[in-house]
């Protein structure tokens, strides 16, 4: 379990971590979803015990990190979003290496390493050196290397960024069977995807706060259960809203000349909407419809469309 309390950290004037509050519970896969500087390695590293907090506490089941951290360090894994291994060491060399931190005995550390180049598929190339091995292998052992002393808890700070979709799908299997066992994951991704598929629950962070959190299905009630609309034409954001008050509306993004908004279950339909713009002389040039999904979601909370 991760417990996490108005964990807070400023970089100058930059509140990097602006106070944010949530809990990974047991055996949960949780997703930490959010566009480039949102705050996401920058809590990972708190949690992590990397870097000081300047307020707020982190617990790892009950261990408080900042007090007791080599407690914490024992149970607690991390593997970083940049990569983290020896390019002249082989892959069984770099896994000696990262294990040795941690105190296991010979025995144990030996069947870990054999274990974990098992695991990610690298027994056959484990005594070539990292710089011979391609982008998503070094993913793979950076991953292994972060589970080496079998972490009850992890934290995975974007495991497939940058590999092909291949290599992609390889590490989220690695890492659906690593839930699978009941390990605590605590995952970040800029992938809409990922999160979805992949995560028990999401929490949404962007400028350093977390913007909402729940499973796919409640964050999608943020859109409301209705179709999307999608709609281009000549109006400003304020004509547009105003020709349709009274209507119950949820505006996902509103720009000049595009407009995307959901209309509820049983309130008006698509038809009153066009009858009501056409009252007031807007003129529409395009219109779609699309299913609620995460990504609407995203827009909606942070006014931005999330993009690899
Ligand atoms: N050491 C540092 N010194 C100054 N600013 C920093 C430092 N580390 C991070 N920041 C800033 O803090 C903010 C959050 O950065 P962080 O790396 O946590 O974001 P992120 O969500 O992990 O982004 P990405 O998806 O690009 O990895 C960014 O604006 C970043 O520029
Ligand atoms: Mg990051």
């Amino acid at each position: 379990m991760i417990l996490v309390e108005e964990l807070k950290k400023s970089y100058g004037e930059l509140r990097a971590v602006d106070g944010i509050s949530f809990e990974v519970l047991e055996g949960e896969l949780f997703g930490f979803l959010g566009p480039n500087g949102a705050g996401k390695t920058t809590t990972l590293s708190m949690i992590s015990g990397l870097l000081k907090p300047d307020g707020g506490r982190v617990m790892i089941n009950d261990i408080d990190v900042w007090q007791t951290p080599k407690a914490a360090k024992r149970i607690l894994g991390l593997v970083p979003q940049d990569v983290a291994l020896y390019e002249e060491l082989t892959a069984r060399e770099n896994l000696r290496f990262w294990g040795g931190l941690y105190h296991l005995s010979s025995s144990e550390l030996k069947s870990n390493i054999e274990k974990w180049l098992d695991r990610v598929g690298l027994t056959d190339r484990a005594n070539d050196a990292v710089s011979k091995y391609s982008g998503g292998m070094k993913r793979r052992l950076n991953l292994a290397a972060g589970m080496i002393h079998n972490p009850q808890i992890v934290l995975l700070d974007e495991p497939t960024v940058g590999i092909d979709p291949q290599a992609r799908n390889n590490i989220l299997e690695i890492i659906r069977e690593i839930a699978r066992e009941g390990v605590t994951i605590l995952f970040t991704t800029h992938h809409l995807e990922e999160a979805e598929t992949l995560c028990n629950r999401i929490a949404i962070m962007d400028h350093g706060k977390i913007l909402q959190t729940g499973t796919v299905d409640e964050l999608a009630q943020v859109v409301g259960d209705g179709d999307l609309v999608n709609l281009h034409g000549s109006f400003s954001p304020a004509a547009f809203k105003s020709a349709l008050t009274g209507l119950s509306i949820n505006f996902i993004n509103i720009a000049d000349g595009s407009a995307k908004f959901s209309l509820a279950q049983n309130g008006a339909n698509i038809s009153v909407v066009i009858q009501k713009l056409s009252e007031a002389g807007i003129s529409i040039e395009d219109l779609s419809m699309e299913k609620p999904s995460l990504e609407s979601v995203f827009l909606k909370l942070t006014g931005r469309e999330l993009r690899d």
